[in-house]
């Protein structure tokens, strides 16, 4: 039988939704709109179209969203101190730097300035720490978006062996980090370039997530019959999306599996949303 398609637009939408309704009873209770402030610098293509998709999905789901757009001449000490008047506006509640920056800016300084309690991209050490000892303030949008598909398709993770492909700081370590907590307990294996056999581990993974950014790298001789395959990976290749996985090959050999586009993708974006009504939250003490 065909893998189950997992349908990350479907999903992204009743968050999207549960957000819009959550928005509207904050502005009416309290006037207080959540407000997501993103930093583009440069005009990177594929950075635009994410930060226009982030753009339209916050007017849509009724939250406001601004964008500081500066040029690739940028220099360090001004986007440290954009970032800074952003930290201080009380009507920011959410800051997105979107990645990655010009090649002559220190990115790991830049996001480290972010405040962490406005940080709705979770890339700050603090929000790390927080998340990696289950207490998470917010959790990184991709993982937090594969947890949600995870939990609304049904997939069991309790004992289960999850493998991570991709050791990255924005999807492969808080993702094994997330699968790993308790009320989750999955058994995670994270595989990077230097891991010995690859094809081998990934074949005892009941849930494979594929973050590796290399077109169609997972092929279907590298599954279990019945896992279920997660694919992080949107690359571009002659002007057509493809994930990290080898679609065709996996649905044969998958119990579910995502596609791309219309799977993690607009996800990411929800769980952004979310992250943002609660930082407004949080920032006016409301639970
Ligand atoms: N570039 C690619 N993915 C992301 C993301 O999730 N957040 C930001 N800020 N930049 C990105």
């Amino acid at each position: 039988m065909p893998a189950q398609i997992i349908d990350g637009k479907a999903i992204a939408e009743t968050v999207r939704n549960q957000v819009a309704a959550e928005t509207q009873r904050l502005i009416r209770d309290t006037g207080i709109v959540p407000h997501l402030a993103a930093v583009l610098v440069g005009n990177d293509p594929a950075s635009e179209v994410y930060v226009r998709n982030k753009e339209r999905a916050c007017q849509k789901a009724g939250l406001r969203s601004t964008l500081h757009r500066l040029s690739t001449a940028t220099t360090q000490a001004d986007l440290l101190e954009l970032i800074a008047a952003l930290n201080h506006d009380m009507s920011v509640h959410g800051i997105l730097v979107q990645l990655p920056l010009p090649k002559h800016l220190d990115s790991t300084q830049i996001l480290d300035a972010i405040l962490p309690t406005k940080d709705v991209d979770a890339f700050h050490p603090e929000n790390t720490g927080l998340m990696l000892q289950g207490r998470p303030r917010f959790v990184p949008c991709t993982p937090a978006g594969v947890m949600k598909m995870l939990e609304v398709s049904k997939v069991p993770t309790a004992g289960r062996h999850a493998v991570v492909i991709g050791r990255s700081d924005i999807v492969g370590k808080p993702m094994a980090a997330l699968l790993v907590q308790k009320g989750i307990d999955a058994t995670v294996t994270i595989c990077h370039s230097r891991t010995a056999d690859i094809g081998a581990v990934c074949r005892t993974a009941d849930i494979l997530i594929a973050a590796v950014g290399i077109p169609e790298f997972v092929k279907g001789d590298m599954l279990k019959p019945g896992a279920v395959v997660i694919d992080v990976g949107i690359n571009r290749v002659n002007e057509r999306l493809v994930g990290d996985v080898d679609f065709v090959a996996a649905c044969a050999v998958a119990s579910a599996i995502t596609p791309v586009p219309g799977g993690v993708g607009p996800m990411t974006i929800a769980m952004l949303l979310l992250n943002t009504l609660k930082s407004a939250r949080m920032m006016h003490r409301l639970s």
